[in-house]
């Protein structure tokens, strides 16, 4: 519907209602007179009541000369106040402008949820009392004389976030409409855990996750190592430190999910991976994801003077880590007494935005298979396929024994494929990064081949029951390499 222009344009509804909204969206800035606006112009911030006498003062002269130049005029306030109201028609008729009435009918429920949802909601009382108000308000306006009452109904559903949804220990993992999957139904998600990123960290890191969002991949996963690992790279090879690298990724526009695989539980205490992955997921609208193991190297713990204690208390601490995050990331900020874990509250902000999945690393078949059975949403083994069965198998088995239904407990893996644009070009790459292992057995253990190969294998790992594929590339060079994968992932 078009509205006479110019005109006088008087807004009318409690707060809440969508006035400065409905406004804005059809009025330049300039032509909008906002009392709210006026009170930070003239007091300490629009909700400032102590100046509103001052707003009104200068709200009324702006008008009016905007009127007397014969420029439309928006008057943006509660609109609630009849003489107001009155006195500015008689305004627009001595100006020659046609004058309008536009009444937001809002739900009451959804002006209280709206204003619920505000860093300085107006009071409850106050609140109803508008409310009261602008119920009776519409018979008034219909006999004051307005050249037109323009009705705006808003009877959408609200468009204020739900509450986020309760977390429960063992339920089942998130399933957006985002859950990008590949046409044999995996999700793909790439594990970058090699950074030759030469004079421009950042600007590769973004062209290699731009990429990796063009070519369809569900996430983006990285290494947490202090040092670059041997069997990726050099001691003196960047390896950056992941929550940091995963905040820059947040700020790209992409669809991505962003997480490590895996963050060893000895490089932080849990409560503040806990709060780093909740800021994560928060920023992200619900994206972030918790690969978390053990720890297995020794020398980067002793360089870094992190503690590095046996691998059976390591187990023990990945265990007492996931429970102390979800504790942490469960609404409310109740005591939590795990018995091994004991928290006095759970005060965790800002809130993660939805259920943050946790993958337990490794294949450890007597402890980390069970720990992701009883907490985990998803383990990470390895892709080979004569061990992968096994593996699945003992996840089953220990879901059996801690009753949890094992559809719970997704099956992801790591795959570290060599991938040639054909045969040739895989071969040289394999010449290229075999080392001192005979070329035959390094494209085995590497899968070697095209895209066309890889498809073929992970037809084969979706029928094994593989949900999650992290593909992890050996020499990854740049953006051109991810973009190579687009019909692996799609
Ligand atoms: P407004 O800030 O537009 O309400 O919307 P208002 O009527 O001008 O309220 P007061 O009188 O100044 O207090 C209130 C909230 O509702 C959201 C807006 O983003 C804002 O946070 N809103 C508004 C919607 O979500 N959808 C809409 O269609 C309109
Ligand atoms: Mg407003």
């Amino acid at each position: 519907m078009r509205l006479p222009d110019p005109a006088l344009v008087v807004l009318v509804g409690p707060s809440g209602a969508g006035k400065s909204t409905w406004a804005a969206g059809r009025y330049r800035t300039e032509e909008v007179v906002s009392s709210d606006a006026l009170r930070g112009v003239v007091g300490s911030g629009p909700h400032d009541l102590d100046a509103s006498a001052d707003a009104f003062a200068l709200l009324e002269t702006v008008v009016a000369a905007r009127l007397g130049r014969g420029l439309t005029t928006v008057v943006d306030t509660l609109g609630l106040d009849a003489d107001r109201r009155l006195a500015w028609l008689a305004a627009a008729r001595a100006a020659g402008l046609p004058a309008v009435a536009v009444r937001m009918h809002t739900p009451d429920a959804l002006c209280r949820q709206r204003n619920a949802a505000r860093d300085r909601p107006v009071p409850a009382p106050v609140l109803a009392a508008q409310l009261k108000r602008a119920a009776l308000v519409g018979t008034a306006l219909d006999l004051e004389g307005w050249d037109l009452v323009h009705v705006v109904d808003t009877d959408e559903a609200p468009r204020v976030p739900e509450e986020a949804p309760r977390r429960v220990e063992g339920h089942t993992p998130r399933r957006g409409p985002d859950d990008r999957r590949s046409s044999q139904g995996l999700r793909v998600v790439l594990q970058v855990s090699r950074f030759p990123w030469g004079e421009d960290p950042a600007g590769w890191l973004r062209s290699v996750a731009l990429a990796a969002d063009e070519a369809g991949f569900a996430g983006l996963a990285l290494m947490d190592h202090l040092i670059q690992i041997p069997q990726v790279g050099r001691a003196w090879e960047p390896i950056p430190e992941p929550w940091v690298t995963l905040g820059m990724l947040a700020g790209l526009d992409t669809r991505l999910d962003l997480g490590t695989l895996v963050t060893p539980v000895t490089f932080r205490p849990a409560g503040v991976v806990a709060k780093a992955a909740a800021t994560l997921d928060a920023l992200t609208g619900g994206r972030c994801f918790v690969g978390i193991g053990a720890g297995w190297w020794a020398r980067e713990h002793a360089a870094y003077a992190v503690p590095f204690p046996s691998a059976r208390e390591r187990l023990d601490l990945l265990e007492d880590a996931i429970r102390t995050m979800r504790a942490l990331w469960a609404s409310g900020t109740k005591a939590y007494a795990g018995g091994r874990v004991d928290l006095p509250e759970t005060t965790g902000y800002p809130r993660p935005a939805g259920r943050i999945p946790v993958v337990v690393g490794g294949g450890g078949e007597r402890r980390t298979l069970r720990i992701a059975a009883e907490l985990g949403d998803a383990c990470n083994v390895a892709s080979d396929p004569e061990t992968l069965d096994r593996k699945i198998e003992v996840l089953r088995a220990h879901c059996r024994d801690v009753g949890r239904d094992p559809a719970e407990v997704a099956v992801t893996v790591l795959d570290l494929p060599v991938v040639g644009r054909d045969r040739a070009d895989a071969w040289a790459r394999v010449e290229r990064l075999r080392g001192r292992s005979p070329a035959a057995a390094f494209a085995r253990r590497t899968h070697a081949g095209t895209v066309a190969d890889q498809r073929d294998r992970y037809g084969a790992l979706a029928d094994r029951g593989v949900d999650t594929v992290f593909l992890g590339l050996g020499d990854l060079a740049g953006p051109e390499d991810v973009l190579a994968l687009a019909d692996l992932v799609g």
